[in-house]
C-alpha cells in the first residue's frame, strides 16, 4: 500500500529506508478524530517519512492516539485534547494538516460550511502562526476557496506570513480526475496524471484533460461529461453517504499523498510537483491552483497554467467571479474578527 499511496514520491519513499536521518518529519493533524482525520493519521503513522505524529481535536484524541500508537512503525503518536493543549501539539512541527470542521450534508454547497468552518480555521491557523510559524500549513477544511485566504490573513496578522508555505489541499480533485479518465480509457490509474487547476468547489474545479499524461483523446460530449463528473464528484459521495458526511477515505488518501510529496521535497527530492490552491499571480484572482514545483521551503516555483484548450479557457473565465467572491469573503471574515 505504501508505494501505491506515495506514487509521486515512490522512489524517495523506498530510498527513505536507508537514509533515515532525513526522514524525521514532525506532522500535526488538527481535527484528527474526524472522518478524514482518523484514516489520514493512520496513513501518516504508516509512513517512514514521519517520526512524530501529534493529533489534536476537541474530542476523542486520547483514544485515537492510544490506538494508533500500537502500530509497529517508528512515528511516535500523542493526542492533544482541547484548546489549552493545542500549543504543545504544534511546537516543533514541520507540517500541519487541518481537516477540522463540519462536512457537507446532501443539498449543501461547500460555501454553506463557511459560517462554522471559517472561525475554526482562523483559530487553528492563529495557533500555528504563534507556535509553529515556520511549518507548512495544509488546509483541507472547506470551503477551501475561502479558508486559504483566511489562513493567509491570520498569518499576516501575526507577522508570520510566508506565501510559499500555505496550501489549500485540492489533491482529491486530481486523484478523482486520474481515476475517472483511467476508467474511461481502460488505463492503469496509477499511470495517469491530470492537472486540476482553479479552486475547490463546483465550477471552479478545472481539470486540464488536454494536458493529461498519457495523452487522451475524448469526443466533446465525453469531455463535457467527465469534466462535470470531476467537478461534482464530492457531491456524488455526499449523496451516496446520505447524511453521513462527505468524502473521508479518498480524502485521507489524497491528503497523505500531498503531505508525502511535501515532505519528500523538504527532504531535498527534486522534481516533486503537486497542484494546490495557493496565493498566485497565474490568473485574474489572488489565489489559484496550478501545478507547483515543491522544494525545501515549500513552493519553489509556480509552474503556471501552461497551454490549454479553448474549452478549458472558457472554464477559467467562468470560474474567476466565483473564486473572487469566495476569496473576498475569507479576507473580509478576518478583517472583521476582533
Ligand atoms: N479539501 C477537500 O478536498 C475536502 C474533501 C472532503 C472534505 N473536506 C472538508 O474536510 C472537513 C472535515 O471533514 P470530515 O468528514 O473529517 O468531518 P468530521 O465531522 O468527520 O470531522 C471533523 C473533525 O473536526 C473536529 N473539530 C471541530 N471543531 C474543531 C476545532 N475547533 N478544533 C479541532 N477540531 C475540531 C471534530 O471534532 C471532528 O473530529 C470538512 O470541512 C469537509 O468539508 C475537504
Amino acid at each position: 500500500m505504501l508505494s501505491a499511496l506515495a506514487r509521486p514520491a515512490g522512489a524517495a519513499l523506498r530510498r527513505s529506508f536507508s537514509t533515515s536521518a532525513q526522514n524525521n518529519a514532525k506532522v500535526a493533524v488538527l481535527g484528527a478524530s474526524g472522518g478524514i482525520g482518523q484514516p489520514l493519521a493512520l496513513l501518516l503513522k504508516n509512513s517512514p517519512l514521519v517520526s512524530r505524529l501529534t493529533l489534536y481535536d476537541i474530542a476523542h484524541t486520547p483514544g485515537v492516539a492510544a490506538d494508533l500508537s500500537h502500530i509497529e512503525t517508528r512515528a511516535t503518536v500523542k493526542g492533544y485534547l482541547g484548546p489549552e493543549q493545542l500549543p504543545d501539539c504544534l511546537k516543533g512541527c514541520d507540517v500541519v494538516v487541518i481537516p477540522a470542521g463540519v462536512p457537507r450534508k446532501p443539498g449543501m454547497t461547500r460555501d454553506d460550511l463557511f459560517n462554522t468552518n471559517a472561525s475554526i480555521v482562523a483559530t487553528l491557523t492563529a495557533a500555528c502562526a504563534q507556535h509553529c510559524p515556520e511549518a507548512m500549513i495544509c488546509v483541507i477544511s472547506n470551503p477551501v476557496n475561502s479558508t486559504i485566504p483566511i489562513a493567509t490573513e491570520v498569518f499576516k496578522k501575526h507577522g508570520a506570513y510566508d506565501p510559499n508555505k500555505i496550501f489549500g489541499v485540492t489533491t482529491l480533485d486530481i486523484v478523482r480526475a486520474n481515476t475517472f479518465i483511467a476508467e474511461l480509457k481502460g488505463l492503469d490509474p496509477a499511470r495517469v496524471n491530470v492537472p486540476v487547476i482553479g479552486g475547490h468547489a463546483g465550477k471552479t474545479i478545472i481539470p486540464l484533460i488536454s494536458q493529461c499524461t498519457p495523452k487522451v483523446d475524448l469526443p466533446q460530449d465525453q469531455l463535457t461529461a467527465v469534466t462535470g463528473r470531476i467537478q461534482e464528484a464530492g457531491t456524488e459521495v455526499v449523496k451516496a453517504k446520505a447524511g453521513a458526511g462527505s468524502a473521508t477515505l479518498s480524502m485521507a488518501y489524497a491528503g497523505a499523498r500531498f503531505v508525502f510529496s511535501l515532505v519528500d521535497a523538504m527532504n531535498g527530492k527534486e522534481g516533486v510537483v503537486e497542484c494546490s490552491f495557493v496565493k498566485s499571480q497565474e490568473a485574474d484572482c489572488a489565489y489559484f491552483s496550478t501545478p507547483l514545483l515543491l522544494g525545501k521551503k515549500g513552493i519553489e516555483k509556480n509552474l503556471g497554467i501552461g497551454k490549454i484548450s479553448p474549452f478549458e479557457e472558457k472554464m477559467i473565465a467562468e470560474a474567476i467571479p466565483e473564486l473572487k467572491a469566495s476569496i473576498k469573503k475569507g479576507e473580509e471574515f478576518v478583517k472583521n474578527m476582533k
